[in-house]
């Protein structure tokens, strides 16, 4: 889908705080630049991802959700990774059931070292919700509200 060039998508990123969170502030502290769509929010672990926080991160708008913890083994709580993997492959089914374009959903693993990584993975991220274009399932006209995300009103 092509779309009008002013529109940029909004994006919600869930980042461990031990790795994905880390990697994307070495990112910023080292001046790499990656697009400024993405909206950050620091988790304890990747595990702790109620699928529903992702369900309403996109009923208010944002057009992409990434969620990166640790790489697979490196989880500080052993197996938080391995649920969240669990638990997103059911919400990408889940929200394909809804109707939405399951690459809206992406996870990844980025560690604290990995700030490139984490750049790649975001300016990929945007240029392939740029081709699949605003999300108007949940009336995505809405701007997203990351106060609201947070408090659950
Ligand atoms: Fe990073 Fe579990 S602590 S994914």
């Amino acid at each position: 889908m092509t779309q009008d060039s002013e529109w940029e998508p909004r994006l919600l990123g869930l980042l461990c705080k031990w790795c994905s969170y880390a990697g994307a502030d070495l990112a910023g502290t080292g001046r790499k630049k990656y697009p400024a769509n993405i909206r950050i929010i620091k988790v304890p672990c990747s595990g702790r991802i109620d699928p529903l926080l992702i369900v309403k991160a996109l009923r208010l708008g944002f057009d992409g959700v990434l969620v990166s913890g640790c790489h697979p083994g490196d989880c500080h709580y052993q197996t938080g990774n391995y649920r969240a993997r669990r638990r997103l492959a059911i919400t990408r089914k889940f929200l394909e059931g809804m109707g939405v374009d399951p690459r809206r959903l992406r996870a990844t693993w980025v560690s604290a070292s990995e700030s490139g990584k984490f750049v790649e993975v975001v300016s990929d991220l945007v240029k392939d919700l740029k081709e699949i274009g605003p999300n108007e399932l949940f009336g995505g006209k809405k701007q997203p509200d990351a106060e609201k995300a947070k408090t659950g009103s």
